[in-house]
């Protein structure tokens, strides 16, 4: 039998700096993350070079603690992957600065992983039967998308949004609402006891041609409705009625252009597809339960990794470079990071 393979990951491109490593079994060996709350809080939001400078300070430490969780020296490792973009350009230079640095000092091969094929392939650790193809919907805070997934680094974009991303509407609403930061699992809970029917918000692009998404009037639907209600008078029943109107409408929007992609999805003769939602979105217990219901009603199985795999990590971005790896698709050490670096741009196999 071949030695399996076992990969340290690095995920740095946003405001969780992460490290974890895994085995090609699907074993997550050791994970070590740290969300930036406090350093972001005051400002409402990620503010990159306070970002980049706490990535600095936290990830030499976290891969130490990962590697000794996890009982490995360097020199056991098969390679190392690191998110190469796209994310805030300051943050992913010093993850793949370190992944490269590791890398060449113990001769291992380097991989520098999309961190949307991390979400898109997160779901391929924790469910050995998610084969290709299937049918994505990746809803994180900078992407909304509905791709066909054909195989590592092969990905056929069905859909996509026009303005906002779903989890930036999620932010910027709770923002607006007074929730802080970060704002998607913070409107969440504030939905929990609302009126999802209370206010009558619109279904940006429902019904229409093809599965794009906009959430950009929908952000603008709630500002207005917010403000007609009486000054000073933002009652807590109001704010859950807002929040829950806000989510109903998002979930509608999604479930809408998730079927619309059904359609258009190549499915094969006999194979019970399946319906994958990735993405820091995913975690919202409203999104995956209207989500799987969808999916039972059309015929496909439906997946999402468990809620701290949604959201950013670095298991994820260990078991892409285990994929990537196995496949032979390693990256030289002059990789340059990509703050832009859309998914059907990478190199397949
Ligand atoms: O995938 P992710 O962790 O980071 C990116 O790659 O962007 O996604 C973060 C996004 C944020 O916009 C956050 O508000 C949203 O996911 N999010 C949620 C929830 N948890 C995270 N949105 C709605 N409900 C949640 N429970
Ligand atoms: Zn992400």
């Amino acid at each position: 039998m071949a030695k399996p393979l076992t990969v340290l990951g690095i995920e740095t491109s946003c405001d969780e700096t992460a490290a974890a490593v895994v085995r090609d079994d699907r074993t997550v060996l050791a994970e070590r993350l740290l969300t930036q709350l406090d350093e972001h809080a005051p400002y409402g939001g990620v503010v990159p070079e306070i970002a980049a400078r706490a990535h600095l300070t936290h990830l030499d430490r976290l891969i130490g603690e990962a590697m000794a969780a996890a009982g490995l020296g360097f020199a056991e490792l098969d390679g190392i992957a690191a998110t190469g973009g796209p994310g805030l350009i300051g943050g992913v230079m010093v993850g793949v600065t370190t992944g490269k640095a590791i890398a060449a000092v113990h001769g291992l091969p380097f991989l520098a992983v999309n961190h949307l094929e991390g979400h898109a392939l997160s779901v391929r650790l924790v469910d050995a039967a998610a084969a290709f193809p299937y049918l994505l919907l990746l809803v994180s805070g900078g992407h909304c998308q509905l791709l066909s997934v054909e195989g590592v680094g092969r990905y056929r974009r069905l859909g996509g949004t026009v303005d906002d991303a779903v989890g930036e509407s999620f932010d910027k609403v709770a923002k607006m609402l007074g929730l802080g930061y970060p704002g998607g699992p913070a409107l969440e809970r504030a939905a929990k006891d609302g009126d999802p029917a209370r206010f009558s918000l619109p279904r940006p692009m429902a019904g229409r041609p093809g599965c794009d998404f906009s959430f950009s009037g929908l952000k603008t639907a709630v500002r207005q409705a917010a403000e007609a209600l009486p000054a000073g008078d933002f009652a807590a029943g109001d704010l859950a009625d807002l929040a829950a109107s806000f989510q109903a409408a998002v979930v509608d929007v999604l479930a809408d252009r998730s079927a619309a992609a059904m359609d258009m999805f190549a499915r094969g003769a006999g194979v019970l597809p399946a319906f994958v939602v990735a993405g820091g979105v995913a975690a919202n217990a409203v999104v995956r339960g209207r989500l799987e219901a969808l999916a039972g009603e059309r015929g496909y199985r439906f997946v999402a990794p468990p809620p701290a795999l949604c959201t950013d990590n670095a298991a994820m971005i260990a078991w892409a470079g285990i994929e990537r790896l196995a496949l032979g698709l390693t990256d030289p050490l002059d990789f340059k990071p990509r703050p832009r670096w859309p998914l059907d741009e990478l190199a397949g196999a």
